[in-house]
């Protein structure tokens, strides 16, 4: 059942805003705040260009001055936009990283001017710090969602988000666009190291988590940034897998699947703002969906925060989407739905349009009132109106040395070891290495999309201190025993070149391979082809050839198809894009200083014409590959969802379910011993439920993942673990495209071990 929170009281004000803020009966009783009371003294003093500014967001490109060889704010221009737009907020780079003390003076220089507009209504600035605050240099990045998935661990989760938030907070930033909500079910998409995966509980407890740190302790905390829960929604699943092309999912997928984690984030987590999906969902371009802005995210999820569009989004329903005939038509159609802010980025005319349409009767000042408030809300919640600079306690928290070790945990418990015979894992200290391809010596694919420019791949602009694999291995074991032929330059062709690697391999024990992918943010990552670049693929044939013990370390964003090598493989660790301690990381865990842990948070395909998740419905299991011959085996991935090996083995035992038949709102407890059978060595390892609904009026799926549990078992250690499963738990989304439960017979599955019980409503 959705709570209404405890601050919506304070948001409710009578006249303007109050039904659309609110809803009627939420707000009839409800005190006046102080900052209600400015806000709505506030309106009453803004002109129509005043508040449509106010629902203006440019990128700080517009406001620099272009003759200058450094980043300088051209103040004619800054002065134009804050009092001749009346713009309402910022956002972004110029694409690369500045210096920490750069925008702390430039975030001065800018709400230094906005305290000279008549109202000194306080900028609202915005970055996308996605895995770290990576457009400010020395910050520290983290694992991007994906390998944050894979530890299945909620606080660390939690405490990087905090680092983020911190570090962000410190350049005088106080809005993350940041968690993406989307869930990765179609690998081909440039975004997906951007998703936690494609089971949608992990999207939604990540998402959560990582909204209540960002907002932890309240948004005027110094340590604290305003999160957005993006892209609503359906983002992620493009037809042909490209970025920013239209997605077609049914409605009962969406409900089922794509809408919980934002809805978690909004009424478990009280994410403030929303940024809206780019592309098509079922033919409506996202931003013209009065649907699902209004009715789903305001009426359903009790959304009251600001309503953000992405990049250009609005233009774009007439120059990209067609559906408005005119620039002006769509800003209409687009405040029109719901949206409270445009992100235009580039000039003023989402202002000018929107003033018109109500000099014009289109839209009315009332509807401007609502964002605006809302906008204006932010702004007060945030602590914006009492000081819009920077705030010295803010930088304080910034390059702390602790967060390089908050950042080696999160690399180290993402790593995922997914085959390892013969004990070739851990290495041993004193063996000589071959390190070769082409992700061995490179920063930008250790760190991805936004690290410390937009694509992530400028070496340059990576702090000294980051190691590649290469140099991390050589601080590991020395130099001596660490050969390379991994090049700086990812696309260097000697990375990939075999006669060398055949003739460097005569003095090495063993080759780590580190194949995978370089950098690359957004739309200029899309891919034709899941299938891993032929070249390097060639490469690790021929490291088979050399008859050496093969390691395979795969840093790459999303699954590239290894299916061809894999049964030359020793070992195979994937380390996703790990971040700023992904080196270290990688190398403790080769050389056993470290277990893995990670889980992995997709189905790993085995065919780029095969993807398949876990959760599929049993017809995507039942194949019939020579006619007449009915069997299942349609799920067949290189590893499967929720894979992941140890290097001490862990052994289930005692699954007791508390009772055999459940009834209504009881719950069910479900219990077992978790033991890590190695006397030697610890376990990190996380425990995954899965329930399977046997029989239902909507083909179930094979198996859902319910409750997972990181755990640290010491050697030797047995630990019981309980879980508790609801109602919510037993339903799934019905015919009506509601939440349905339904009597039944039920399997909970745990590793090796199920039980099973029955339901009754
Ligand atoms: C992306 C958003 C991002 C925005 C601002 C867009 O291109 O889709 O995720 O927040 O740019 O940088």
């Amino acid at each position: 059942m959705r709570q209404t929170p405890h601050w919506l009281h304070r948001l409710c004000f009578a006249g303007v805003a109050l039904v659309a803020l609110a809803g009627p009966s939420a707000c009839s009783q409800a005190p006046q705040s102080e900052e209600d009371r400015k806000i709505r003294q506030l309106l009453g003093q803004m002109s129509i260009e005043e508040k449509a500014g106010q629902m203006t967001q440019v990128t700080l490109g517009v406001l620099l001055d272009d003759n200058s060889d450094s980043i300088r704010l051209d103040p004619q221009k800054l002065r134009e936009a804050i009092h001749t737009h009346k713009i309402g907020s910022i956002l972004n780079s110029t694409g690369e990283a500045f210096p920490l003390s750069l925008w702390q003076e430039l975030i001065t220089a800018i709400q230094d001017e906005a305290q000279k507009s008549p109202h000194s209504i306080p900028i609202l600035y915005g970055v996308d710090s996605i895995h770290g605050a990576s457009y400010i240099e020395g910050a520290t990045l983290f694992p991007h969602n994906l390998g944050i998935a894979a530890t299945r661990n909620l606080q660390l989760a939690a405490q990087t988000a905090r680092i983020t938030a911190m570090e962000t907070r410190a350049a005088g930033i106080r809005w993350n666009f940041d968690p993406v909500l989307d869930i990765g079910r179609n690998p081909l998409w440039s975004r997906f190291p951007e998703t936690f995966g494609e089971d949608s509980v992990l999207a939604g407890e990540f998402g959560a988590a990582v909204v209540r740190a960002y907002q932890a302790h309240g948004l005027a905390h110094p340590a604290a940034v305003a999160a957005c829960a993006k892209h609503f929604v359906g983002y992620a699943d493009p037809v042909n897998g490209k970025d920013r092309t239209p997605a077609l999912i049914p409605l009962i997928e969406l409900e089922e699947r794509h809408l919980p984690p934002f809805q978690h984030a909004i009424e478990r987590a009280g994410a403030a703002t929303v940024m809206i999906n780019s592309g098509t969902l079922n033919g409506v371009p996202l931003h013209a969906s009065r649907y699902f802005l209004s009715d789903v995210l305001r009426k359903r999820f009790g959304f009251r925060g600001v309503i953000l569009s992405d990049w250009k989004d609005v233009i774009r329903l007439h120059e990209r989407h067609r559906i408005a005939s005119t620039p002006q038509e769509a800003v209409r159609l687009a405040v029109g739905a719901g949206l409270d802010m445009s992100m235009t980025p580039h000039d003023f005319s989402f202002a000018e349009h929107l003033t018109a349409l109500v000099r014009n009767g289109e839209l009315t000042e009332d509807r401007l009132d609502r964002s605006v408030s809302r906008i204006l809300k932010l702004k007060y919640e945030l602590g914006l109106f009492e000081n819009p600079r920077p705030e010295p306690e803010a930088a304080a928290n910034f390059g702390r040395a602790e967060y390089r070790q908050a950042a080696r945990q999160a690399a180290a418990e993402s790593l995922t070891l997914l085959k390892n015979e013969g004990g070739v894992l851990p290495l041993s200290s004193s063996a000589t290495i071959l390190l070769a391809g082409p992700t061995g010596n490179n920063l930008g694919a250790l760190n991805g999309s936004w690290s410390f420019s937009w694509q992530g791949d400028k070496e340059g602009n990576y702090p000294d201190a980051y190691r590649t694999l290469l140099q991390a291995l050589r601080a590991r074991a020395g130099a001596r025993t660490i050969l390379s032929m991994s090049r700086t330059d990812f696309d260097d062709p000697r990375n990939t070149d075999t006669r060398q690697l055949t003739r460097l391999a005569a003095s090495a024990d063993i080759i780590v391979l580190a194949l995978g992918e370089k950098a690359y943010a957004e739309s200029p990552g899309s891919i034709d082809d899941l299938a891993l670049d032929p070249a390097q693929i060639s490469l690790a044939q021929a490291a088979a050839r050399t008859g050496k013990p093969l390691v395979l370390v795969l840093i790459e964003g999303r699954p590239r198809i290894v299916r061809e090598i894999v049964p030359d493989m020793d070992a195979i660790l994937l380390a996703y894009q790990p971040g700023s301690q992904g080196g270290e990381a990688i190398a403790e865990v080769l050389f056993g200083d470290r277990s893995p842990g990670g889980r992995l948070p997709f189905s790993y395909p085995r065919y780029s014409g095969d993807i398949t998740p876990y959760d599929h419905q049993h017809s995507a299991d039942v194949q019939q590959r020579s006619p007449g011959k009915i069997e299942r085996g349609g799920y067949r991935p290189q590893w499967p969802f929720g894979a992941g090996l140890g290097y001490a083995e862990v052994k289930y035992s005692n699954l007791k379910l508390g009772r055999q038949s459940v009834e209504g709102e009881q719950n069910l407890e479900v219990s077992l011993t978790v033991t890590n059978t190695d006397s030697a060595r610890p376990a990190p390892h996380a425990v995954e439920v899965y329930l399977s609904d046997l029989y239902a009026s909507i083909s179930p799926a094979v198996k859902r993942l319910k409750r997972f549990q990181k755990l640290y078992l010491a050697p030797g250690e047995a630990r019981k673990v309980s879980f508790t499963l609801n109602r919510e738990d037993f339903s799934f989304i019905g015919e009506n495209m509601k939440p349905v439960v339904e009597a039944g017979d039920f399997r909970i599955s745990v590793g090796n071990l199920s039980g099973e019980f029955e339901y009754t409503p």
